[in-house]
């Protein structure tokens, strides 16, 4: 291909979001966040693909726009086809079919995790592999060994909630509107003082595994002990509110960076990446950077924008897939619960 012109199309969940990939870089990006989920306190599915529908075509005009680009430059279309809910998904891969089928390009249909784990290129140089990725968003919490591009190895995961799940759940607890996840990180990260103490679980005989339900659990009980409400709301005073925010911050803060020690421990990897949506936490990442010098391992994480869901990793995905040979029939489907392991793609 002389000239690639990838565009992105992101449909997952509840962000409609499409980019341009041109010669290397993005150009544009385009990311609405369906607002209409904050009142449910959570994704309700039907809504979110109607929205997508209403959605797409608008940030597809935005990005070609930004970029100075006509429809026709478009010499191959990315969209995820997985994992993620199923109406939302079908909305993306309906339209990138149509426009793929109407241009005469491929299409690409692009693994979500596969997208967030190498959005940390997007602004970085290329990342030495093996890499061990660590991928926290709402979905999913995992560990992965990165061999190369397509090539996962899946060494630890979360035994329950997702870190992001946690921060949601717990926020509604605490009053935040849905996704809670940024408000908790800004509320933690401007703490001074002493934060709620919630317990590190353990994963006996497995010390790359995860569990985070037992932290919910804590801050219910501890709410319930000492301030009126219900587990859909308690009334707080905003410190001893931020005294949670920043003791959640802390008890994930340690499981993850003990995961993340022992997984570099027990095998050799030239660079550690952090991606996902909870990678955006300011609270986290210091606490990322700070492996990173300990252990003098080169660290990649995307640039905040990046780490929630975003069209440009999956134009991203999409020209690494395409690169090698990896392209897509017309008749490819949705897969809701797609893992990194499946080769399908
Ligand atoms: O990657 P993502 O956009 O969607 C999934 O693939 O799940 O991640 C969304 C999750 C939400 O749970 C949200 O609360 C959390 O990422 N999140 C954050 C921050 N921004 C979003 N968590 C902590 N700090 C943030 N700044
Ligand atoms: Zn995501």
């Amino acid at each position: 291909m002389n000239r690639p012109v990838i565009l992105g199309i992101e449909t997952s969940c509840d962000e409609t979001a499409a980019a341009l990939f041109v010669d290397g870089s993005i150009t544009a990006d385009c990311t609405t966040r369906q607002v209409i989920h904050e009142l449910y306190g959570g994704v309700v599915p039907e809504l979110a693909s109607r929205a997508h529908e209403r959605l797409l075509a608008p940030a597809i005009e935005v990005v070609l726009r930004d970029s100075g680009a006509r429809v026709s430059d478009i010499s191959g279309v990315a969209v995820t086809v997985g994992p993620g809910l199923a109406g939302s998904l079908l909305v993306g891969l309906a339209y990138a079919k149509g426009l793929s089928t109407a241009l005469s390009v491929p299409m690409i249909g692009v693994n979500h995790l596969e997208g967030h784990i190498w959005s940390a290129e997007l602004q970085h140089e290329t990342i030495p592999t093996p890499f061990l990725a660590l991928l926290v968003s709402g979905g999913h919490t995992i560990m992965v060994r990165v061999i190369d591009f397509g090539k996962y190895e899946i060494i630890g995961s979360t035994r329950d909630d997702a870190v992001g799940e946690l921060f949601d759940k717990v926020g509604r607890m605490l009053g935040f509107s849905f996704p809670a996840g940024e408000a908790i990180d800004k509320e933690a990260d401007a703490f001074q003082g002493v934060s709620v103490r919630l317990p590190r679980a353990r994963i006996s005989g497995d010390p790359l595994s995860f569990s985070f339900s037992g932290i919910k659990t804590a801050v219910l009980y501890h709410l319930r002990e000492r301030y009126p409400g219900s587990s859909d709301g308690f009334t707080l005073p905003v410190e001893d509110r931020s005294a949670v925010c920043a003791g959640l911050m802390d008890a994930v803060g340690d499981m993850l960076v003990r995961g993340i020690n022992n997984a570099i421990d027990e095998g050799d990897y030239r660079a550690l990446v952090v991606s996902g949506g909870v990678s955006a936490s300011r609270y986290l990442r210091k606490r990322f950077n700070a492996i990173s010098v300990e252990k003098a391992l080169p660290i990649y994480i995307p640039n905040p924008r990046h780490c929630t869901d975003n069209g440009s990793m999956i134009a991203y995905a999409g020209f690494r897939r395409i690169a090698i040979g990896k392209t897509s029939p017309s008749n490819i489907e949705i897969n809701p619960s797609l893992t990194l392991s499946d080769s399908s793609l």
